[in-house]
């Protein structure tokens, strides 16, 4: 395993338990080709795959043909302006107002272990669990090193990727696009999977046919969006939940990203991924370096659940950093579905009272503590206590709080600056906007220049102070509007194409000052819900708040798309209010307790309105979360039936690792007239364990569990769940 070199064939292979991924330097030219990823294979002379030696495309011996050759040869990483007419990773304009580039290997090494990017989040592994190969490419007319970065994990069939490039030429050059990720497909006959959605409607899976032409999708908001997401996977048409080839794609960053299959005129597919092209401009002065953000692969031939564990597996060893990622968080409550900017010291500490007494572990204040913010439309970047709501101030709130035993957290929106702010009146040129043009509102603010250093500076020290001045055990860290009208005062003409990079760069700087300064705090994302649940903002915070949209039935789908890439112990889940204030359902107190369950669950409501009824199920559903909060942070993640697919239906699935336990949850989301029960087949358990089902006097082999399946019986309403313990006995 790991990664070999053979120099007769000029193949390097990358193995891992049961992935390889080969690379064929071809040609007295050096093209870096790409040759098979896949099911682990022994051999390396695979080369032939390329076939680069078929006539009359044949570089050597036919260059009158040359752009034939290069429009159709597998590249590892494709570039633009001589060519190659399919979609090119790296764009790159000399001064003279010229652009092409093309690359030949030149050397190459392979080590163990992982270096970081710069500046960047990124996965991590010691040197016994992955190693690196680095193919140092140049092209000579413009003198620019572009280094090409695997590192393979060798026990979780993960590669990642990423790139370096830079400017050995003696004047600047500007990247007019450097994506991640170049990989190429034999044949066409794949599907698609994409997550899509919208605000309180994030990560609805799709699939498609993979056709001829292009199908792209991408953000150019500076937050990964909730529109669209920094994930794609390849899959064999046939595969299904538990079967078949599946190829994930995640860029592990949190602005405007592409990524794009494109059906070729030969029938084959080339994906790229990587930082979208459309805000981005790059320069490079001389002996300058730019770093790509990473993509993280994942082969299995277990179809989407086979992916989805590699991902989970991967995330909670190689990515999330927070020493909260393999403890149990506490159970918070908080305040914003509550009361929203309708509250004081009185009744934060009436909400403590009650939610304390049932189980609640800690309370969380969300916006509306800071300035003069009483509603959304001013005092972001005011980041100072309103004593007139806060009567005492904030360290007697927290005081206060934490005599009943429990723990204090609170909200910020660092990135963003109300026109009705001190802050802003202040410092106007703080804000990103073309100077002369007047930009745009969203939910009446604007953002902060955070390619800026003293912005960065500024807002990162009001932060600190309000850290120190009390204990708090929690930060949710919100970012509420996409960046538009990009200028900044502080960059050159040539350089305001960098800005959306530069921020999200400035957000990931203020983020490691925040969690080296602060490593006991549990960090929770936010962004408008989930705008920004993706693995850049994971490596800093080891929970991310998942929609805005609490009610039951719709975080079946949108927890669904999310689990599909990310653990469960990632997912921000609370039992919120009912009607829910987003889509005015009424759900059973039980299920919406289920669907939090299977996330960091909280609650999210006035638990001192709520009814007595509902009151008495919190005790119950306490203990259920620090029962099996274990299992459900660390176990397998298995998808039974998809409410997406069914309409009727949905349940979801979690195995210990060692397949002695499991838990089953069940939504019957509509209820049928007239209809026998629901025959339930488990998956992940081991055929010849025996398991009971708690309740249930039958004991049932895991090959009887998953092959003939369980009737869960109907029940009165719609809504309403169930959740099975399943235990080898
Ligand atoms: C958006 C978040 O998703 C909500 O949970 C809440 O914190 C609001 N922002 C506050 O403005």
């Amino acid at each position: 395993m790991g990664i070999c070199y053979n120099k007769e064939e000029r193949i390097f292979k990358l193995d891992s338990i049961n992935s390889t991924y080969i690379i064929e330097i071809i040609d007295t030219e050096g093209f870096v080709g790409h040759v098979y990823y896949g099911k682990r294979l022994r051999d390396t002379n695979l080369g032939y795959l390329t076939r680069s030696q078929e006539y009359p495309f044949t570089p050597e011996k036919n260059n009158r043909e040359r752009v034939s050759f290069l429009d159709n040869f597998p590249f590892e990483y494709s570039t633009h302006g001589v060519g190659d007419f399919r979609e090119p990773c790296l764009k790159v304009k000399s001064e003279d107002g010229t652009s092409a580039c093309q690359l030949c290997y030149k050397e190459h090494s392979i080590y163990k272990g992982k270096p970081e990017l710069k500046g960047l989040p990124a996965s991590f592994g010691s040197e016994e669990e992955c190693t690196t190969l680095e193919l140092i490419c140049i092209d000579p007319y413009i003198n620019l090193e572009v280094v090409l970065c695997y590192t393979i994990f060798e026990k979780l069939d993960v590669l990642t990727r990423s790139i370096r490039i830079r400017n050995k030429g003696a004047k600047p050059v500007y990247l007019e696009r450097a994506l991640s990720l170049c990989m190429e497909f034999e044949g066409i006959n794949f599907d698609v999977i994409s997550l899509h959605g919208s605000w309180a409607r994030e990560r609805h899976i799709q699939r498609r046919h993979v056709e001829l032409g292009k199908y792209a999708i991408g953000s150019t908001r500076g937050e990964s969006s909730h529109q669209e997401h920094p994930f794609m996977a390849i899959v064999s048409r046939e595969t299904s939940q538990d079967k078949g080839n599946v190829y994930g794609f995640n860029l592990v960053y949190s602005g405007d990203f592409f990524a794009q299959v494109e059906g070729t005129q030969f029938e084959n597919i080339r994906f790229v991924m990587g930082i979208h092209p459309e805000n981005f401009q790059w320069k490079l002065s001389t002996g300058e370096e730019f770093v790509t953000p990473e993509v993280v692969s994942v082969f299995s031939d277990n179809g989407i659940d086979g992916m989805t564990h590699i991902y989970h597996d991967f995330y909670r060893k190689h990515l999330i950093r927070s020493k909260y990622k393999d403890k149990e968080r506490p159970i918070l409550i908080n305040n914003w579905e509550a009361t929203y900017f309708n509250f004081n010291t009185e009744k934060l500490l009436h909400i403590a009272e009650d939610a304390s007494k049932l189980g609640i572990e800690m309370l969380v204040m969300d916006d509306g503590w800071f300035g003069k913010r009483n509603d959304d439309n001013c005092a972001l970047g005011d980041w100072f206590v309103n004593e007139e709501k806060l009567k005492g101030g904030l360290k007697y709130l927290v005081q206060e709080v934490n005599k009943k035993g429990m723990k204090f957290g609170i909200w910020f929106e660092p990135e963003m600056i109300s026109p009705d702010s001190d802050l802003y009146r202040e410092h106007p040129d703080w804000a990103i906007q073309i100077n002369g043009r007047k930009p745009a509102l969203s939910r009446n603010q604007y953002v902060l220049d955070y390619s800026r250093k003293d912005v960065r500076d500024e807002i990162y020290q009001r932060i600190k102070d309000i850290m120190e001045s009390a204990p708090i055990a929690y930060v949710k860290w919100d970012m509420n509007r996409a960046l538009t009208d990009l200028g900044s005062n502080m960059l050159q003409a040539d350089q305001q194409g960098e800005l959306s990079h530069r921020y999200v760069l400035g957000v990931y700087e203020l983020l490691e000052r925040f969690t080296s300064e602060f490593p006991d705090v549990l960090l929770e994302g936010c962004s408008g819900g989930g705008a920004r649940f993706d693995p850049g903002i994971l490596y800093y915070c080891p929970q991310i708040w998942c929609s805005d949209d609490t009610d039951a039935i719709e975080r079946l789908q949108i927890q669904e798309g999310t689990a599909m890439v990310y653990p469960l112990s990632t997912i921000g889940a609370h039992v919120s209010d009912c009607p829910n204030h987003a889509v005015g359902r009424s759900t059973p107190f039980e299920t919406r307790g289920y669907v939090a369950l299977t996330g960091t669950f909280g609650y999210e409501l006035d638990v001192t309105r709520i009814s007595d009824e509902d009151k008495q199920l919190i005790p119950k559903q306490v203990e259920l979360y620090h029962t099996y909060n274990n299992l459900i942070r660390n176990g397998d993640y298995y998808r039974l039936l998809s409410y997406r697919e069914e309409g009727q239906y949905d349940a979801w699935q979690v195995v210990s690792k060692d397949k002695s336990e499991a838990l089953v949850f069940y939504i019957q989301v509509l209820k049928r007239p007239n209809y026998r029960s629901k025959v339930l087949k488990l998956k992940g358990l081991e055929e010849k364990f025996m398991y009971s089902i708690q309740g249930q006097e039958r004991i049932l082999s895991g090959g009887a569990l998953m092959y003939a399946g369980i009737p869960i019986e109907n029940m009165p309403h719609d809504f309403e769940g169930k959740l099975l313990h399943v235990v080898r006995v």
